[in-house]
């Protein structure tokens, strides 16, 4: 049926389909609606406490019996000096001062960790059949352990280099993430690197950089899309932003409305909200913010939180990707199975 079924025969999967992992976004349900219907469904467990990990991974294992995949960061802890602390608070005092909310004043304390013992223990415990990581990969020891443990490894690539630097270091897939892509840039190698390279380009010289199947994300959301990725030697597709308003994922307040409006033009890539350039829908305060420099990530997030949670509408943090207009609709498995669908009848299937 699929032009390419290394992804399928590797992930144990149906269709090599993968609903993004989305921290803050997925829930098992929506994880379990996707395997259930045939794709791989992605947990974004970055920011979960390892207890509420085990609690999610238990959901999981009572809602679907087919390959998943759970997906952590490994971004670097960094610290802000206070020099660059009394510059962002003077930078983000008029935005507090005109939504009424009191400014982040003190340090930032450490936020989320990297993944670490305690993630790696959970993942042991109950290994499931695909890990994948998003700003490059824990150290070797992790990956190994994880492996022997038949789980299989996948990390995204922005640039044919970093394609290579995690081939090197033993992936079972690669996610080429083009730049239309919702959500953080997996980029790891340089984190100043503003290389704007769209999927068109990325994916066809990542296939012809590795040996490992390559799978593409970044503004596929419908079938052409996925027929394209197949034509440019993908062995599968990433989908975000198509499944972020599935009837099973956590809505944030504001984030179907902003999605919802979403556009070729409506989103910016952004450090203004966690330190890591990410696509987000465009507000004033995120335009505001582009001379700034912001904190490494995540301490931005001490600055920019309160706000967000201040006054939603005009300093939202809502992550899409540029093909938010050609989204499904309805629940998690009824939009991978008409993904699938679509997909068949643009490839002739
Ligand atoms: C709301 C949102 C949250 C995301 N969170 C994660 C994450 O936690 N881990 C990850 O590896 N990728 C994350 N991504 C990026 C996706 O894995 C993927 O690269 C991207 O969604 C593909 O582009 P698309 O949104 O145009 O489909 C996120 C994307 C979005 C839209």
């Amino acid at each position: 049926m699929w032009p390419d079924t290394r992804l399928c025969e590797l992930l144990g999967i149906e269709h090599p389909v993968i609903q993004a992992p989305m921290a803050g976004t997925t829930t098992p349900a929506m994880v379990a609606a996707v395997s259930n219907a045939g794709g791989l469904g992605s947990h974004g467990c970055a920011t979960l406490s390892p207890e509420k990990l085990a609690e999610d991974m238990e959901a999981l294992a009572g809602a679907t019996n087919r390959s998943v995949n759970l997906n952590f960061f490994c971004h670097e802890p960094q610290e802000i000096s206070e020099d660059h602390h009394a510059a962002l608070i003077e930078a983000m005092r008029p935005h507090y001062e005109a939504a009424g909310a009191p400014l982040p004043d003190e340090m930032p304390a450490p936020s989320f960790q990297p993944f670490r013992q305690a993630q790696l223990d959970c993942l042991l415990a109950r290994p499931p059949a695909v890990v994948s990581f998003h700003f490059g990969l824990p150290e070797d020891a992790a990956v190994r352990a994880l492996k022997d443990k038949g789980c299989k490894i996948l990390s995204s690539a922005t640039t044919v280099a970093e394609a290579r630097w995690l081939a090197e270091r033993g992936v079972d897939a690669i996610i080429a993430q083009g730049w239309e892509s919702g959500g953080h840039r997996g980029l790891f190698l340089e984190l100043e690197n503003d290389a704007q390279v769209g999927l068109f380009s990325l994916l066809p010289q990542v296939v012809d950089a590795v040996d490992v199947p390559v799978i593409a994300a970044g503004g596929i959301a419908d079938g052409r899309g996925i027929a394209a990725a197949f034509a440019l030697g993908a062995a599968g597709v990433q989908i975000g932003t198509a499944f972020i308003t599935a009837d099973e994922a956590h809505r944030k307040p504001h984030h179907p409305e902003a999605v919802g409006l979403g556009t070729d033009e409506s989103t910016r890539v952004t450090r203004a909200g966690s330190g890591r350039p990410a696509r987000a829908h465009r507000t004033p305060w995120i335009d505001a913010m582009a001379q700034v420099d912001a904190a490494p990530f995540p301490l931005m997030y001490h600055y920019s939180r309160p706000l967000l949670a201040a006054d939603g509408p005009a300093h939202q943090f809502s992550l899409y990707g540029q093909s938010a207009a050609l989204a499904p609709s309805g629940n998690a498995g009824e939009r991978l199975t008409a993904l699938v669908a679509a997909a068949m009848a643009a490839m002739g299937r």
